[in-house]
C-alpha cells in the first residue's frame, strides 16, 4: 500500500425528507445564490423543499445551468454575485451544476483576470466561497469531493479543476429525488460511478486488500441494483445504495493508497467536448478498448475483477481477463449503453488524431498508472473505439 494522507470535510446529511434541513445546516448570516440547471426541480418538487426551508434566508436564484456547464452561463452568475455581495452558493443538481457551483466559487476568490486560467493553466483553488449542496441525481460524485469539470463552447474545451478550498460545506442526499430522473440519466449515474471505481481499481496490484474490497463492493452493488433502478426509479431501497453507491466511488476513499489511473475520462471529456455525447456514454466508448491496448498492464487486476465481481471462475488468468472486458461490455449494454463512437455519431474519422493533438498541445504526454500512455497510444486507443 502507498503512503496516503485522507481528508474529507464534507458533511453528508443522507435520507428521506432531509432537504428540509437546508433551513438549520445553513449559517445564519447567508446571503445565498441558489442555482440550479434547466428546470426539471421545479417539476419534481424538490424546489418547493427548497424554497420552504430557505424561507427564513435572503436567497437570490440563477436558473440554466446546462448539462456540461458553461463557462459563459457560470460568468453571468459571477457577475450577479459579486453585484449583490453574495456570501454563500447552494447548488441543487446533479454533476453538471454542483461542478458549475464549484467553479464559481474558486472564481469568486480568484485574483487573475481571467478566470479561465484556473482551468486553463490548472491553478488549484485553496479557498473558494463556500458552498453546499442538495443533490438531485447520483452519478457523479461531485457532492463530496473537490473536483470539476467546466465546458468552453466556444473552443470546444472540457476541463478539470479542483483544489482542497473546493469541497462542498455539507450535501444533503435525500434518495427520494431519483423517482423523477430519466432512464437515460439513470443508466448514465450507473455507468459513471462504475467506471469511477474501475479508474482506481482497475491499475496494477499494489497490496491494498481493503481498498480492492471497497471498490468491488461498490461495482457489486451497482450491478445488484441497476435493473431495480431503472425498473422502478421510486424503489427507495435501491436507490438509496445507488446513491450512497456514486458518492462513495468517487469521495477519495477508495484512491487512498493505491495508482489511479483516470485517462478512460481524459479521454472521455474530449468526446463530449467535440460531440456533445453525454459523459457517460463517451466512458463506456472509451474504457474497453482502453483496457485492451494496455492488457498487458492491467491483466492482473482485471482478472481478480473479473472473478470476485462477475464469478468469472474457470480459465487461465488472460481468459478470465478478457472475460472481464466482456462482463463490463454486457453489463454497459444491459442498461442500453452504446460502446462504440460510430453508435454516437457518423463523423468519427479523424477523431482520435485530434484528440491526440489536443493532449501533445497540452502536454499531456503519459496518462495512467503507469504514465505511459502516450498521445500516440491515445490515438490507437480512441481509434479502437469507433466501431
Ligand atoms: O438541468 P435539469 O433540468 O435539472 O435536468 C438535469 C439534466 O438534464 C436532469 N436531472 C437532474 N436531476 C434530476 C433530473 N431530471 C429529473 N429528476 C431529477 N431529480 O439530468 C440531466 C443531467 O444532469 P447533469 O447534472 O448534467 O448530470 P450528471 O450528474 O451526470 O453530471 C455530469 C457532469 O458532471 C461531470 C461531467 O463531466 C458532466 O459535466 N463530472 C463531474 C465529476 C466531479 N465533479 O467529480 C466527475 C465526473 O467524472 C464527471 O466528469
Ligand atoms: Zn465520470
Amino acid at each position: 500500500m502507498k503512503n496516503f494522507d485522507f481528508q474529507n470535510p464534507t458533511k453528508i446529511i443522507f435520507g428521506k425528507d432531509t432537504i428540509a434541513k437546508l433551513a438549520t445546516e445553513l449559517p445564519k448570516e447567508a446571503k445565498v445564490m441558489m442555482l440550479y440547471g434547466g428546470g426539471s426541480i421545479k417539476r419534481n418538487g424538490i424546489y418547493d423543499q427548497v424554497q420552504a426551508a430557505l424561507k427564513d434566508f435572503e436567497v437570490i436564484e440563477f436558473g440554466g445551468i446546462p448539462a456540461n456547464p458553461e463557462y459563459d452561463v457560470l460568468m453571468e452568475a459571477l457577475a450577479i454575485i459579486k453585484k449583490e455581495n453574495v456570501n454563500y452558493l447552494l447548488a441543487v443538481g446533479g454533476g453538471s451544476v454542483i461542478d458549475g457551483v464549484k467553479f464559481i466559487s474558486s472564481a469568486a476568490y480568484y485574483e487573475g483576470d481571467e478566470p479561465w486560467d484556473i482551468l486553463k493553466k490548472r491553478v488549484r483553488t485553496f479557498k473558494g466561497m463556500p458552498f453546499a449542496t442538495v443533490l438531485t441525481l447520483p452519478a457523479t460524485g461531485s457532492e463530496m469531493n473537490s473536483g470539476a469539470v467546466i465546458t468552453r463552447a466556444s473552443t470546444k474545451e472540457k476541463l478539470t479543476m479542483g483544489g482542497p478550498g473546493l469541497f462542498p460545506e455539507f450535501s444533503i442526499l435525500d434518495p427520494q429525488v431519483v423517482h423523477s430522473v430519466p432512464k437515460r440519466q439513470l443508466a448514465n449515474g450507473i455507468t459513471d460511478a462504475f467506471t469511477h471505481v474501475l479508474e482506481q481499481y482497475m491499475t496494477y496490484p499494489a497490496g491494498a486488500f481493503l481498498q480492492d474490497r471497497f471498490s468491488e463492493g461498490i461495482m457489486q452493488t451497482l450491478i445488484e441494483i441497476a435493473p431495480r433502478i431503472i425498473e422502478d426509479p421510486s424503489d427507495y431501497e435501491a436507490a438509496s445504495n445507488f446513491m450512497w453507491s456514486c458518492t462513495m466511488a468517487l469521495n477519495g476513499l477508495i484512491q487512498k493508497g493505491v495508482p489511479t489511473d483516470w485517462a478512460v475520462h481524459m479521454m472521455g471529456h474530449e468526446l463530449t467536448a467535440l460531440y456533445g455525447i453525454d459523459h457517460a456514454r463517451t466512458l463506456a466508448i472509451i474504457a474497453p478498448s482502453h483496457y485492451r491496448y494496455n492488457f498487458e498492464d492491467k491483466k492482473e487486476k482485471l482478472a481478480q475483477y473479473a472473478e470476485r465481481v462477475w464469478n468469472v471462475k474457470e480459465g487461465t488468468l488472460e481468459e478470465k481477463a478478457k472475460a472481464g472486458i466482456e462482463k463490463t461490455e454486457a453489463f454497459l449494454h444491459s442498461l442500453d449503453i452504446k460502446t462504440t463512437l460510430a453508435e454516437y455519431t457518423d463523423d468519427y474519422e479523424g477523431t482520435a488524431e485530434i484528440i491526440a493533438e489536443r493532449f501533445r498541445e497540452r502536454n499531456w504526454l503519459g496518462l495512467g498508472e503507469r504514465k505511459k500512455v502516450t498521445p500516440e497510444a491515445v490515438e490507437e486507443i480512441v481509434k479502437m473505439s469507433y466501431q
